[in-house]
């Protein structure tokens, strides 16, 4: 009896340390489901010219996605390093580590200039704070794609609603203007 306790609560224990919040992270791991992720890409149109950079990537779904299902090549940008590892893991097994890559790192310390098509699930406030380095560091043309969250004012060039069990997932896409 002693000893199935012991086992439960090391059990718990190891279940709370990897939910338990990194320094640095923002906001909470939440997973943009996989028909959401096929719709964001198609709606950025992601080719194999793309250079695909989520910021915030969980467990690499979405760069995965976007070098496996549209040839693109993709990076991703993750602060919790088990998350990373498990991205990692996940482009061996799908074939696609040559053309991904998962890097430990604050989104916001992130050079986004190699990027053409940037995908965000993190929240409303962030898009706002990183909007000024969207703007600045993207080139014009590029394509922002956003699920759930908007930017403000800055209105997006295409909006879609993606039916889901639940009610519909809202998804944002916007294209970098020329610098004025
Ligand atoms: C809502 S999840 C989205 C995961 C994935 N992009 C998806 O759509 O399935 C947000 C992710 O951002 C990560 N995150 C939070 N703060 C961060 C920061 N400052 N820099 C980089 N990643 C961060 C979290 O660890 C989490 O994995």
């Amino acid at each position: 009896m002693r000893a199935s306790f012991g086992k439960i609560t090391l059990l718990a224990a190891l279940t709370l340390a990897a939910c338990a919040p990194v320094p640095g992270q923002e906001v909470p791991y939440v997973q943009t489901p996989f028909h959401v992720v096929e719709a964001m890409l198609r709606l950025a149109e992601v080719t194999r010219d793309d250079v695909v950079y989520d910021l915030g990537s969980g467990d690499g779904r979405i760069v995965i996605a976007a070098a496996r299902d549209f040839g693109a090549r993709g990076v991703g940008i993750e602060i919790d390093p088990r998350l990373v590892a498990e991205s990692t893991r996940w482009a061996v097994r799908d074939r696609v580590a040559d053309r991904v890559r998962f890097v430990q790192q604050d989104l916001f310390q992130t050079d986004l200039t190699p990027a053409t098509v940037l995908t965000l699930y993190i929240t409303r406030e962030l898009n706002l704070r990183l909007r000024p380095k969207i703007l600045r560091e993207l080139r014009p043309g590029a394509r922002v794609v956003s699920h759930r969250f908007d930017m403000g004012d800055w209105a997006p060039d295409r909006h879609v609603r993606v039916p889901g069990e639940g009610g519909d997932y809202e998804v944002y896409m916007w294209v970098v203007p020329e610098r004025r």
